[in-house]
């Protein structure tokens, strides 16, 4: 049982095929193909593919996004936009990247929501209500010994968070059981580079945390 945000328009039916689906899969590619599968979430209809994740799955960081943005919509791939080449500056800075083989020095990224939101506003908490099961199975079949949240999106659907991020930045949580750290949102980064120097501290505290892992 998992503590969500409230479930206004939520279809309870959906949900249940949710958490249904999102159980039997005993593989990342099961996954994969039932998230795709999946019409209980209205986002899907106005997205061009499903963002399901990138880099390598076999790695002990999982960093967690928002949602898709036009970008990853055209790519079907989680942050390969502006914010996407942040990213990967960032996650480099501390030797990590989504394209290396050993886990020890790989990332795997996922969103909350697969499919991109009209207008890229922040999904509802409807909407990452509804796709919640599926993200907890993909953490724990991902099985990452570390996680990074990336902004209030993550932060609210997975924790049920009600402080902003600017104030949970830098603070551990535990998501299915695994040390996850908030940190500001690239695209936040890019608004406000004033506050690049916080994210340097957090990524400084993770690095530690990966060396003890
Ligand atoms: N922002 C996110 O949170 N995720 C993406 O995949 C791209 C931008």
């Amino acid at each position: 049982a998992t503590a969500a945000p409230p479930l206004h328009a939520v279809q309870p039916d959906h949900l249940g095929v949710a958490a249904e689906l999102a159980a039997q899969c005993t593989t990342l590619d099961e996954l994969r193909v039932a998230v795709e599968a999946f019409e209980g979430c209205a986002l899907k209809k106005g997205a061009r593919n499903t963002v399901f994740c990138d880099g390598n799955p076999a790695a002990d960081l999982m960093i967690i996004g928002e949602a898709p943005g036009r970008d990853e919509d055209s790519a079907g791939r989680p942050f390969v936009g502006a914010s996407g080449q942040l990213l990967d500056k960032m996650f480099a800075a501390i030797g990590i990247s989504r394209t290396s083989t050993d886990a020890k020095t790989a990332c795997y990224i996922t969103n909350v929501v697969p499919w991109r939101p009209p207008q890229n506003r922040d999904p509802s908490a409807d909407e990452a209500a509804m796709m919640l099961p599926f993200l907890h199975r993909h953490i724990a079949l991902a099985a990452p010994k570390l996680i990074v949240l990336l902004g209030n999106v993550p932060a609210r659907a997975l924790l049920g968070a009600t402080m902003g991020i600017t104030k949970l930045r830098g603070q551990w949580a535990e998501v299915e059981g695994r040390p996850a750290l908030h940190m500001l949102h690239p695209a936040g980064l890019l608004r406000n580079p004033i506050n690049k120097r916080m994210a340097w501290a957090d990524l400084q505290a993770l690095r530690a945390r990966l060396d003890e892992v």
